[in-house]
């Protein structure tokens, strides 16, 4: 963990000026950008959410502080759309950088920017924003990590992948978080299924920091990928101690261990999981109601035979996080959302749902990035998982199998979105339609072709119609 936090001059020697003459506010700045960059609460400063007041406390004057912390919220939850003290500090921050406009750097108020675009759901124009600002400024790692959110948040691995390789070697080694940037590009790497290389990235960073949990965390993605469920398990409990510092991505760091139990059906240890671990069971953030309703369907879908059980757990979930209810925005974590309104939601609740998104996508105070692709997906998408919960799975595969090469666009992770390859296949076989039957086999031989040793998938098969289809042969 790090001590030597940067003051206003070592933030000048780096040509990365603020415009702020505290001390204090710059080693704040660079304490919430420690603990966002690396996943982790700084305890001496009370954990990331308090060092971002305090930040702001010092100098309230302080733009790239007020950058951080309004893009940090944004990024974190489609609430934020919906929060007005979040639309007043934007607003306030507007003005007030406006109002400095002769004192402050093109950088900030490129930053500014970034963040007033970011408010109206537009990733695109931030993206461009932020990509401007590492051309001259390639050490700025709001600009990297709020990038890297940008490019996840959009599906597009390719281009965050070369967004670390293009700025990683213009880092001083000594240079403070530069160990993270290894994680960064490896997980991109991963995501563009370059395997090989994402390790030796993901490896180089863990043995700079081996408490880097995002790192940690790509190595997991990788054994996802190879289908090395064993691997995957062994390097997570073995290195668990270490990435259990970082509070950010635990919770779906076990998640990932939880999906190489599920291949291996040791339900109990997943069991155990969402029982007593608290991101589980006490869940708070956005990552942990992704984590938990992606996993719940997850045993679902492989035919757990306790369905008492997950659907308390579901109900849970909705009880925690019901306030969403009419929160729309970033799909990825909308839909899984949906996953729960399609488990154990009446038929009221899912009628709101889908017409608080008809209100999303005609509010123009968000941008046309966010509605034209909510209106292209999300209503598809969100009705396609209603449909299942609803034993109706031939208006699933009629809604779901047309836009499946368009859900990257949704953002998240290729491990993520797979749940919905999952729910299409299952669905294609339960269907009464014989057409969507074979379409199914279809996709169970596409899924195994890319995941051989994947149990989970040949018992999906083997529950319908693959035992038919081999006899028949
Ligand atoms: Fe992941």
């Amino acid at each position: 963990m790090r001590s030597n936090w940067r003051d206003c001059a070592a933030w000048h020697s780096e040509k990365l000026p603020m415009n702020t003459s505290s001390n204090e506010a710059c080693k704040l700045y660079d304490v919430c950008l420690s603990q966002f960059t690396g996943y982790y609460e700084e305890k001496q400063f009370g954990g990331l959410a308090n060092s971002l007041n305090q930040m702001i406390n010092s100098d309230p004057n302080f733009i790239l502080g007020h950058c951080l912390k309004n893009g940090i919220e944004l990024l974190g939850t489609n609430s934020a759309f919906y929060s007005n003290t979040l639309s007043d500090n934007i607003n306030n921050l507007i003005k007030t950088s406006e109002l400095l406009s002769n004192e402050i750097t093109q950088r900030e108020k490129f930053h500014v920017k970034a963040i007033e675009y970011l408010h109206k759901g537009d990733l695109v124009e931030s993206i461009k924003i932020w990509e401007d600002i590492l051309i001259d400024h390639p050490t700025d790692m709001m600009a990297i990590r709020m990038l890297a959110s940008g490019y996840f948040y959009t599906g597009n691995s390719i281009e965050m992948r070369d967004s670390i390789a293009r700025v990683l070697p213009k880092w001083n080694t000594n240079t403070p978080l530069y160990n993270y940037l290894y994680g960064f590009y490896a997980f991109g790497l991963s995501q563009t299924k370059e395997l090989e290389k994402a390790e030796k990235y993901a490896r180089k960073g863990i043995e700079l920091n081996h408490l880097d949990g995002w790192a940690c965390h790509t190595i997991a993605h990788i054994n996802e990928y190879r289908s090395t469920f064993n691997e995957g398990i062994n390097f997570l409990l073995k290195t668990e101690n270490d990435w259990q510092t970082c509070e950010f991505i635990r919770g779906h760091n076990y998640w990932h261990l939880c999906l190489f139990y599920l291949e291996n059906q040791e339900y109990e240890k997943i069991i155990d999981i969402l029982d007593n671990n608290p991101s589980f069971s006490k869940p708070q953030m956005t990552i942990d109601l992704v984590n938990s309703s992606s996993l719940l369907f997850r045993l679902k879908l492989d035919g757990f035979k306790d369905s008492g059980y997950l659907d308390t757990k579901f109900k849970e979930l909705k009880n925690v996080f019901n306030d969403r209810l009419i929160q729309h925005g970033y799909i990825y974590s909308d839909s899984h959302m949906a996953m729960i309104y399609a488990m154990c939601g009446t038929d009221k609740e899912k009628k709101v749902y889908l017409d608080s998104l008809q209100d999303f996508i005609s509010d123009t105070n968000f941008s046309k990035f966010i509605r034209k692709l909510n209106l292209k997906i999300s209503g598809k998408l969100y009705e396609a998982l209603f449909s299942y919960g609803e034993g109706n799975f031939s208006k699933t595969v009629d809604l779901l199998y047309p836009i499946r090469y368009d859900l990257f666009k949704i953002g998240g992770s290729n491990a993520q979105r797979d749940i919905f390859n999952l729910i299409l296949i299952d669905a294609c076989f339960r269907s009464e339609s014989k057409r969507h039957n074979t379409i199914g086999q279809g996709l169970y031989f596409e899924r195994l072709a890319q995941r051989e040793n994947s149990s989970l998938t040949k018992r999906l098969g083997d529950r319908y119609f693959i035992n038919e289809f081999y006899e028949n042969l």
